[in-house]
């Protein structure tokens, strides 16, 4: 069987995004799911990096080391090599829309669309915000991740 690979997006790639890859590798590894997981940022600023460090107390807090994840920049690559490509908010979704390659056959997706009641909404920006802002971040990409693992182990198709 075809083997998912989900890509988490946000526009820095240390705050948002690790923080859903960890979210959604904990889950995945509880639901004994087989996927590949990664995450970038749209922006290249923070190429290397390590998370911030709130994001890594915060995934800490929930039994989640994150601290070994380092920022990448989204590729037109990732196009062909993802079947979701899951992004934090509207800048982000316009902005990985700019690099998708022609004739993508992913397109990203907000990643609170796959959360019921939270269609169409945004994983807000924690980086300029304090310690309760990455608590929100945590409690969204944690139900995100939750409903993923639920769809995935639901035998729906990744790429309809
Ligand atoms: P993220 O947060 O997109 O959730 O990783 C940000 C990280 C860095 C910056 C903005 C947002 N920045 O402007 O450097």
């Amino acid at each position: 069987m075809h083997r998912p690979a989900v890509l988490f997006v946000c526009l820095g790639n240390i705050c948002r995004s690790p923080m859903a890859e960890g979210a959604f590798r904990q889950a995945a590894a509880l639901a004994g799911l087989d996927v590949h997981i990664d995450s970038a940022g749209t922006g290249g600023w923070h190429k290397g990096d390590p998370p911030d460090r709130r994001a890594i107390a915060e995934a800490a807090r929930h039994g989640v080391d994150i601290s070994g994840l380092r920022a990448r920049q989204l590729s037109p690559g990732d196009f062909h090599s993802f079947d979701y490509i899951l992004v934090m908010d509207h800048d982000n979704l316009a902005d990985a829309r700019s690099v998708a390659p022609q004739g993508a056959a992913v397109m990203p997706r907000l990643l609170l669309d796959l959360v019921p009641g939270r269609e169409g909404a945004a994983v807000a920006d924690p980086y300029y915000g304090g310690e309760e802002h990455f608590e929100d971040t945590w409690h969204d990409v944690s139900r995100a991740a939750t409903a993923l693992v639920v769809r995935l182990g639901g035998g729906l198709q990744p790429r309809g």
